[in-house]
């Protein structure tokens, strides 16, 4: 996977990357991280590359030639065009499908943007994909594009060890981790749940199922309508509906578990 990031702050991708599983990922080939600072690409030489809003209103916006210059001279480098992705609020909101999508492509390009935005007419010139790491407003595209990144890091064959691999699977199975404990067994008076030390792996899995559904139904219930259960799972929906477990859940939960099973 090859990745090209165009920005006003090369230094922060370069050093976000350079960092931890990404970064010994680019140290063993699997990754390149390519950074081209649109600042070089100022039509005015001196390194202005923002104007004001034509209409008016606060803050400045950043002009389309030095962006469409950047991304000429790295659409020449590639030797083809390829898929780039604008970082932006008004984009469509990134998840776990979207990464698994994304790392299917050989190039990947990340336009960054600061102040107000970019101007309009360039985008729709070379952008292929709008998108948001969700809805809050940051200071610029880099810490977006470095989530992204990120997560689309995690597909790419080899990335990840096979001990790292099997970390995230069940929120790909639409729900959210289980708990993790390690030792020590006591800490600070906390004890470890007891079944983690029963040694009986069917009831180990059957707990950290329960819990990842229980999880789920207190951060997240809106995955739970597209989640897929077995007999086993309803078992368990059923028992907290009617408190027989010894985990209460809120009234609100509990509605809306009840209409979750009544499909
Ligand atoms: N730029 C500023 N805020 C952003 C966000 N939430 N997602 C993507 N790009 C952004």
């Amino acid at each position: 996977m090859n990745f090209y990031v165009m920005t006003l702050f090369p230094e922060m991708i370069e050093n976000g990357m350079h960092t931890s599983i990404t970064g010994r990922a680019i140290t063993k080939g699997l990754l390149s991280l390519t950074t081209v600072n649109i600042r070089d690409y100022s039509e005015t030489g001196n390194g202005r590359i923002d104007d004001y809003p034509y209409g008016g209103g606060a803050g400045m916006v950043m002009q389309a030639e030095p962006v469409y210059r950047a991304y000429e001279a790295l659409k020449e480098k590639i030797g083809s065009s390829p898929r780039l992705v604008y970082l932006t609020p008004q984009g469509k909101v990134f998840h776990q499908e979207m990464a698994e999508e994304f790392a299917k492509e050989e190039e990947l390009v990340f336009l960054c943007g600061h102040y107000e935005g970019i101007d309009e007419r360039v985008l729709e010139e070379i952008v292929t994909d709008c998108v948001s790491i969700g809805d809050y407003v940051l200071t610029g595209g880099e810490l977006p594009a470095m989530v992204m990144m990120d997560a689309v890091s995690r597909m790419v064959p080899g990335v990840l060890s096979n001990q790292e691999s099997g970390q995230f699977e069940s929120f790909q199975d639409g729900l959210l981790e289980y708990p993790q404990y390690s030792r020590p067994g006591v800490w600070r008076g906390k004890e470890v749940p007891e079944i983690l030390l029963s040694g009986h792996h069917a009831k180990v899995e059957r707990w950290r199922r329960d819990q990842s559904i229980l999880r789920t139904l207190h951060s997240r219930p809106d995955l739970l309508e597209t989640a897929e259960f077995d007999k086993q799972d309803r078992k368990f929906l059923r028992a907290l509906l009617s408190d027989e477990y010894e985990v209460r859940i809120t009234e609100e939960e509990k509605s809306f578990l009840a209409k979750l099973l009544a499909f």
